[in-house]
């Protein structure tokens, strides 16, 4: 009887710790506006005096305007509002991205190893989805593509961590609002991550059965 119960407590406190860990921290205060100019503490920014706070830090006006896609190579644009953006996100476990993305444009492939996501399209339509891991715990769904055509008004989720992507399929201007639950997702470009980080670039012509040619035209565009 008392093993079970040391296996039910254990049990418990195992899923309690998996429950801590699924997101951001709790806060241990109403507000914790950061003081990004002080820099990362370990787990996001020290707050700034709470008498300091006004009204203005709680409100957002950076996503208002769509961004111009064209200024990026891919003709897709992300504007982040992640606690460096907007410095009251601290300690609440959540942000925001708008997407804008020209008709043929991209966001290219991507991860977001610190939070969850989920895309809500406001303008035109996007082909939107995610893969799942290579070797996943379940090998019946091991590197498996959920994707599909997401239009305005409508709803998909990327779970935490796993390689996603949009395109623009269509003829007008797409754009959606994204939340995520950290203040602090991160994001790794895949493309930007492989041919603009300096990786020898043997290391990248035997990864992806490309000559050093190819390999450079990719640094060229993503260095
Ligand atoms: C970006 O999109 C605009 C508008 O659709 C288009 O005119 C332009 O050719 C695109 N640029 C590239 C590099 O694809
Ligand atoms: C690299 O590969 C491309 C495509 O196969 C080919 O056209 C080009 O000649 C190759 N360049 C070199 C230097 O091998």
């Amino acid at each position: 009887m008392k093993l079970l119960a040391a296996m039910i407590l254990a049990a418990g406190l195992l899923s309690a710790v998996h429950i801590v860990h699924a997101a951001d921290p709790d806060p241990l205060q109403d507000f914790c506006i950061a003081d990004i100019a002080a820099g990362p503490v370990s787990n996001g920014f020290p707050c700034k005096l709470p008498a300091l706070a006004s009204t203005d830090d709680f409100a957002f006006s950076g996503l208002a305007e769509a961004a111009d896609p064209s200024v990026s190579a891919t003709n897709g644009t992300a504007t982040l509002a992640f606690v460096r953006q907007w410095p009251a996100l601290n300690t609440q476990g959540l942000s925001l991205i708008r997407l804008d993305i020209n008709p043929g444009g991209v966001v290219n492939p991507h991860t977001h190893n610190l939070a969850t996501e989920i895309l809500y399209v406001l303008e035109g339509e996007m082909y939107t989805g995610f893969v799942t891991n290579n070797f996943g715990n379940d090998p019946t769904i091991s590197n498996k593509l959920y994707a599909k055509v997401v239009k305005k008004g409508e709803a998909f989720i990327f779970p935490r961590g796993l390689l996603h992507f949009q395109l623009n399929k269509g003829k007008v201007l797409a754009s959606s609002l994204n939340v995520l639950n950290s203040q602090n997702p991160g994001i790794q470009l895949m493309p930007l991550a492989l041919f603009g980080s300096g990786i020898d670039r043997e290391m990248l012509e035997k990864s992806f059965f490309m000559n050093a040619t190819q390999v450079a035209a990719l640094e060229n565009i993503f260095q």
